[in-house]
C-alpha cells in the first residue's frame, strides 16, 4: 500500500574515505508502501549511503529524518531497535556456533538468567523463528559452520528482520540465494510493503529491480542521477542513467551452435562427494559447460571437489590424466577456482589489490632463489585492475575496503593473469554491475577460443543459457538434465528439471 508518508528522508549525505569521495550530497526519501531499488555502477556508494542509513557507520556531513525526527543512529544495533534493519552485502554470521546464537547475537539477555545463558530456550526460539520465515532444512541447534553460503544468508535475513521492523534494506542479498530463497525474500518484502512498511533495494539485476520495486532511483559516482517511477521503467533508460552511455541487451555469445575441441581436460568419472554419489561430467578444451539447480542440489560441491577443497570418497577426478587430490595438486594441474564465497575462500582481505591478483601466479613469475621481481608484480597487477575496471586509488589499496562487486572483480582478475588451462567459475559475476558482466562475458568467450575448458556454477539461468555449450541441470544430488547449446532453449523449461 503505497501511501504519502515520509518514513525516510536522507539530505545532501557527505562522505569520504581518505582521498576517496564515496558521496558527493546524496539526497532522497522512502514512503511508507514504497520498496525503492537503489542501482548503479560498481562502487556508485549504494552501500555506503545505506549502511549510514542502517546506523553502521557517520556521514561527514548531512541530514536524515526517520518518522518525523531527526535521525542518528549510534550502531547497527541501536538501528535496529528503532526499526531500522539492514540485510549487508557480505558474509555476516558469526563462525563456530550455533545457528540459534546467530539468530539472537546481541540479544543474549533475553536467554540469561544469573549470567547462564538458556541454551535450550534459545534453540527452541531460534527453530520457531526459522519456522516463521519459511525457512526450511536449517536446525538452529547445529553449528553454523555446517551450512553454506545461501542458508547463512537466510539465516542473517531472519536475524535481521521482526514485526517492528520499519525500513528494511536489502543490499545485493538475491544474489547469494538460490531460486528458493529469492521466492522467499520477495515475499517478505511484498509483505512489508503492505503492511505499509518500506524497503530499499539493492541489486544489479535490472529485471529483477524492475519487478520488485515501485520507484527506481539510480546512482552514479556518490551523486543521484535521477529516480524513475514504475510506468517510467525502461532497461536502456535505467542502463544509460547508469553508466552515462548506452549499453546493449548483447550481453552473451552471438552462436548458437555448441563446440569444443577434442582433448578432455576435466575428467570426473563415478564420484562420490557428501551426498553425491556417482557423479560423472567431462568438460573438453574449447569448451563451456554450465551446471544449474536449487540451492542444497550439490551443483557448488561438484566445483568444490573439482579444485579439491572436497575430496572426493570414490572414485577418480582428472584434470588431463593428473589426480586432483588437493588444492595444490589442482593448482599444479593449472586448475583456476573462483569461490562464489570470496570473502572466506577467494580473497585475502587484508591483503592489497596487487597481492591477491598476483597469489596464484607467483610461483610463475618467480625467479631463482625465490626472489619475485616487483615490475612483472606490478604490470600483472595494473593490467587487469585497468582491464576489469576495478575501481581504486591504486592497485595497493586493501581489499577490504573496495566495493562488493569491485572485490568480486579481483577475485575474477586474480585467475585471469594465471595461464590455467581449466577455469572453474562458481557465480562468476555475483554483484558486479552490467557493464563488467558484459566485460566477464567477453573475457570467457576469449578464453574459449583460447582452447580452455569452463565450468561455470551458476544460479542464473539467463547466464547459462547465454554462454554454455552445454548446460547440466542438477536435482537432489543427481544430473537430471542435460542441455545442449540452443537458441531454444528457455529458463522455464528448464526450470521443471530443477523443481
Ligand atoms: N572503508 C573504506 N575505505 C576506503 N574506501 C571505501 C571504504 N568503503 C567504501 N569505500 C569506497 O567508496 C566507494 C563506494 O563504495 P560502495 O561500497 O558504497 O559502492 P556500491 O555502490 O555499494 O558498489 P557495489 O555495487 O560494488 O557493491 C568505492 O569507491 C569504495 O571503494
Ligand atoms: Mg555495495
Amino acid at each position: 500500500m503505497l501511501s504519502n508518508e515520509l518514513i525516510l528522508q536522507v539530505k545532501d549525505i557527505k562522505k569520504t574515505f581518505g582521498p576517496v569521495i564515496a558521496l558527493k550530497g546524496v539526497s532522497f526519501e522512502v514512503r511508507r508502501g514504497e520498496i525503492r531499488g537503489l542501482i548503479g555502477e560498481n562502487g556508485s556508494g549504494k552501500s555506503t549511503v545505506t549502511s549510514i542509513v542502517a546506523g553502521m557507520q557517520k556521514a561527514d556531513s548531512g541530514e536524515m529524518i526517520y518518522q518525523g525526527a531527526p535521525w542518528h543512529p549510534a550502531t547497527m544495533i541501536d538501528a535496529q531497535h528503532k526499526g531500522v534493519s539492514m540485510i549487508l552485502q557480505e558474509m555476516n554470521t558469526i563462525p563456530g556456533v550455533t545457528v540459534a546464537e546467530n539468530l539472537f547475537a546481541g540479544r543474549e539477555d533475553e536467554f540469561s538468567r544469573y549470567g547462564f545463558v538458556n541454551m535450550k530456550k534459545m534453540k527452541t526460539e531460534g527453530r520457531k523463528l526459522l519456522d516463521k520465515f519459511g525457512i526450511k532444512g536449517i536446525d538452529a541447534g547445529e553449528n553454523i559452520s555446517r551450512y553454506g553460503f545461501e542458508d547463512r544468508k537466510l539465516i542473517e535475513i531472519a536475524r535481521s528482520v521482526s514485526d517492528d521492523t520499519q525500513l528494511l534494506v536489502v543490499d545485493e542479498t538475491t544474489t547469494a540465494l538460490s531460486h528458493e530463497g529469492r521466492q522467499l525474500l520477495y515475499k517478505l518484502v511484498n509483505r512489508m510493503a503492505e503492511e505499509g512498511k518500506a524497503v530499499i533495494f539493492i541489486s544489479h539485476d535490472l529485471d529483477e529491480i524492475m519487478h520488485v520495486c515501485n520507484v527506481i532511483t539510480v546512482l552514479r559516482d556518490g551523486e543521484i542521477i535521477g529516480s524513475l517511477s514504475k510506468e517510467e521503467f525502461d532497461p536502456v533508460r535505467i542502463r544509460y542513467m547508469m553508466v552515462g552511455r548506452e549499453i546493449g541487451d548483447a550481453y552473451y555469445r552471438e552462436d548458437f551452435i555448441p563446440s569444443h575441441g577434442d582433448e578432455t581436460l576435466l575428467d570426473m568419472r563415478g564420484v562420490s562427494v557428501g551426498e553425491i554419489h556417482d557423479f560423472s561430467l567431462q568438460v573438453r578444451a574449447g569448451e563451456i559447460v554450465g551446471i544449474g539447480g536449487l540451492s542444497g542440489c550439490g551443483m557448488h560441491d561438484v566445483g568444490r571437489a573439482a579444485f579439491g577443497i572436497v575430496k572426493a570418497d570414490a572414485g577418480e577426478v582428472e584434470v588431463q590424466g593428473k589426480k586432483i587430490t588437493d588444492c595444490g595438486s589442482a593448482i599444479e594441474a593449472g586448475v583456476a577456482y573462483i569461490s562464489k564465497n570470496r570473502d572466506e575462500e577467494a580473497l585475502i582481505l587484508t591483503g592489497s589489490i596487487r597481492d591477491n591478483i598476483v597469489l596464484p601466479i607467483l610461483k610463475f613469475i618467480e625467479k631463482p632463489l625465490g626472489f619475485i621481481n616487483p615490475a612483472d608484480e606490478k604490470k600483472t597487477a595494473d593490467a587487469q585492475v585497468e582491464g576489469l575496471r576495478i575501481k581504486c586509488n591504486s592497485p595497493a589499496q586493501l581489499v577490504s575496503t573496495l566495493s562488493g562487486g569491485n572485490k568480486q572483480k579481483v577475485s575474477f582478475a586474480k585467475w585471469m593473469a594465471t595461464d590455467s588451462k581449466l577455469l572453474i567459475m562458481d557465480c562468476p559475476t555475483r554483484g558486479v554491475d552490467v557493464g563488467v558482466k558484459q566485460a566477464m562475458y567477453q573475457l570467457i568467450e576469449t578464453l574459449k577460443e583460447k582452447g580452455k575448458a569452463i565450468l561455470i556454477i551458476s544460479e542464473e539461468l539467463a547466464e547459462l543459457i547465454g554462454m554454455c555449450d552445454r548446460i547440466v541441470i542438477m536435482k537432489d544430488f543427481a544430473v537430471s538434465k542435460t542441455f545442449d547449446r540452443s537458441s531454444d532453449l528457455t529458463e522455464t523449461a528448464i526450470i521443471d528439471y530443477m523443481i
